[in-house]
């Protein structure tokens, strides 16, 4: 018998990197684990590749330098882009401060035809200071850590993001939404 298989592209097997950039507690993580468990209630393979896990065993040993911020980004780049050139929908919500690292990340999808959308998410820094989920802006200002992003380490803000969230203005569930419509709209949902 034939084996017939059927390799087009439909929205469910086409993979994307879905990066989501942004200050500490803008709400990167909140919005793309809602964005996941939306796209796996759909039937997409969806990973989410978050900062705090990866540094812990990705990237172990690397510190909060351009340098090392950059390598964190170019490695954490590599693997979403292989994830999304094999068909998952890699969701990516880590802070990546620097302009030159996420076009890097972006230039390497493209090189291999990978779909990639940057989505800006953009709580100003005195809304994510009062969120503060994990106290660091607290700990900045108490002196007990230093280069915390955005305060007194550099945050290079996108100047053409696919999509920008004004995620202070919105539930999550708006804002989760607002970048699944960036999917549909590419044909990747
Ligand atoms: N529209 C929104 N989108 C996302 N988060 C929101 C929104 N409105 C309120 N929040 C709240 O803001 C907080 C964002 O925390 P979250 O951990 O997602 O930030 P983060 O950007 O991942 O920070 P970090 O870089 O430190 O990991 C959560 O408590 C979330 O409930
Ligand atoms: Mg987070």
């Amino acid at each position: 018998m034939t084996d017939i298989r059927c390799t087009c592209r439909t929205p469910r097997n086409a993979g994307a990197t879905i990066w989501l950039t942004g200050l500490p507690s803008a709400g990167k993580t909140t919005i793309a684990r809602a964005l996941a468990d939306r796209l796996r209630a759909e039937g997409h393979r969806a990973e989410v590749l978050d900062g705090d896990e990866i540094r812990r065993f990705l990237s172990a040993g690397l510190g909060f330098s351009r340098a090392d911020r950059d390598a964190n980004v170019q490695r954490i780049g590599l693997v979403a882009e292989v994830l999304a050139r094999n068909g998952v929908k890699a969701v990516v919500p880590v802070i990546a401060p620097y302009a030159d690292s996420r076009g890097a990340v972006r230039e390497r999808h493209a090189a291999s035809g990978t779909d990639y959308v940057e989505v800006h998410v953009a709580a100003p820094v005195e809304v994510c200071r009062e969120r503060d989920v994990k106290g660091l802006y607290a700990r900045q200002a108490a002196g007990a850590i230093s280069g915390l992003t955005g305060v007194d380490d550099p945050y290079e803000v996108p100047d053409a993001p696919d999509l920008r969230v004004d995620s202070h203005t919105q539930t999550v569930r708006e804002s989760a939404d607002a970048v699944y419509a960036a999917l549909a709209e590419r044909g990747l949902v």
